[in-house]
């Protein structure tokens, strides 16, 4: 029985990937804390390869806005290939606040292929170091319960 409550539990946790780029640290802090409440794996989006895409299911993007751009659009179109088939979350994290038209920017540079097929979040980041202000893990409640639905 506990074989079996771990063999499930591991094909679980390896459905899901977590793949983040974080210049300040808060979209690594996110990263972390949803790893822990979704049990998935995490990984830089600089070391993570085509096969570890491949065998996830599940696939979650994390990665600050800079200069009304992102790194989750360039990744997500240069995979697209291999995401396509896959549950994906997009996540952006904005260090202005999260009515700004900037973040309807780096939503509109998302192909209309690609923004039919994913699920996309902005989440409140913070210009500077991260410690106290917008970067909580209140802040993921919403998509956790969405990735876990
Ligand atoms: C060079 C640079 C450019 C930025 N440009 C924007 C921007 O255009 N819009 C915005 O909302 N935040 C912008 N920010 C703020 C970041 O999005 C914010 O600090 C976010 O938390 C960064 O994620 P990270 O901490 O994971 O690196 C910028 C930050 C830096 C360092």
């Amino acid at each position: 029985m506990r074989i079996i409550t771990y063999t499930i539990y591991s094909l679980h946790k390896m459905m899901k990937l977590i793949i983040y780029k974080s210049l300040l640290g808060s979209s690594r802090i996110y990263a972390q804390w949803l790893s822990k409440a979704i049990k998935a794996d995490v990984y830089p989006m600089d070391v993570v390869t085509d096969e570890l895409i491949e065998k996830a299911a599940c696939i979650i993007i994390i990665a600050g806005t800079y200069f009304l751009n992102s790194p989750i659009i360039s990744f997500t179109k240069s995979k697209w290939r291999v995401l396509r088939e896959k549950r994906v979350y997009l996540i952006n994290i904005a260090g202005f606040s999260i009515e700004s038209v900037t973040r309807k920017i780096v939503y509109n540079r998302l192909p209309v292929e690609i923004k039919e097929r994913v699920n996309y979040y902005d989440l409140q980041g913070k210009i500077g170091p991260v410690r106290a202000g917008g970067v909580k893990i209140e802040n993921i409640d919403k998509l956790i319960a969405d990735i876990n639905q």
